[in-house]
């Protein structure tokens, strides 16, 4: 597999084995090879190939408000907590896609009228995902929130967290396709970039056994407040 993951750019070792391998077959069956290697000397000469290898290996898969419940608890619960007594937020979408749920994070803000104490990032690992961000040619998203969020590449399975402190940190449908090691690695990253009463926002398959193990607790299904600086 280190051919393979020389050449699709994707830190294959951080995903798990069963995903990357059914990968890796369907890829080979498309593009009618027998083994890793062959599909390594595909998407060396292949850029479409290797486009689509990355994407179906880091599923990207996202929607506006993708699981409505957990925007609801944002917008109702999450988001008037942290912008009590007129605080800023700054809120950090780790493997963000297609910019989708920052934008989503974006409108709820403006509909608080807290657009203008937000800063929001969204990061990922596949620089075609951030194209299609960086562009937000979302319904019902207002040039102000456009004009709100920036987009950067980062690998959370080998690059350490943005600078800054976050006091609202999305990582949604991220974790589930990675070794524990590999999330564990994740889940120490994201709490190290966050402020104190921070909050972490997993998906809504994702929780934590042990949140106290990261200086975390758990205030909301999914949702965890970091009680550790
Ligand atoms: C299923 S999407 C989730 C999008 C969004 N968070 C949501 O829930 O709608 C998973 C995203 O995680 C990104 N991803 C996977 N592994 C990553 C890594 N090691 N570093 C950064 N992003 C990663 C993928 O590129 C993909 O865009």
């Amino acid at each position: 597999m280190g051919e393979l993951e020389r050449v699709s750019g994707l830190p294959l070792a951080s995903f798990r084995d069963e995903h990357v391998n059914e990968q890796v077959a369907r890829a080979c069956r498309r593009f009618e090879v027998a083994d890793a290697a062959g599909l390594a000397r595909v998407l060396r000469s292949d850029e479409d190939a290797r486009r689509r290898f990355r994407r179906s290996v880091a599923i990207s898969h996202a929607a506006m408000f993708r699981d409505p419940h957990q925007f609801a608890l944002l917008e109702h619960d999450l988001l008037p907590g942290l912008l009590a007594g007129g605080a800023r937020v700054s809120a950090w979408s780790a493997g963000c896609s297609d910019g989708s749920e920052l934008y989503s994070l974006g409108v709820l803000l403006e509909r608080l009228g807290a657009l203008d104490r937000a800063l929001l990032l969204g990061s990922d690992l596949l620089e075609e995902n951030l194209a299609i961000a960086q562009v937000g040619a979302f319904d019902g998203v207002s040039a102000a929130v456009r004009a709100r969020v920036r987009f950067e590449q980062r690998d959370l399975a080998a690059d350490g967290p943005p600078p800054g402190r976050w006091r609202l940190v999305l990582c949604r449908n991220v974790a589930i396709y990675m070794t524990p090691a590999a999330r564990k690695r994740l889940y120490g990253t994201l709490v190290a970039a966050m402020a104190r009463r921070g909050v972490l926002l997993l998906g809504r398959s994702e929780r934590l056994i042990d949140p106290a193990a990261f200086g975390l607790r758990a205030i909301a299904p999914h949702a965890y407040e970091r009680v550790a600086a």
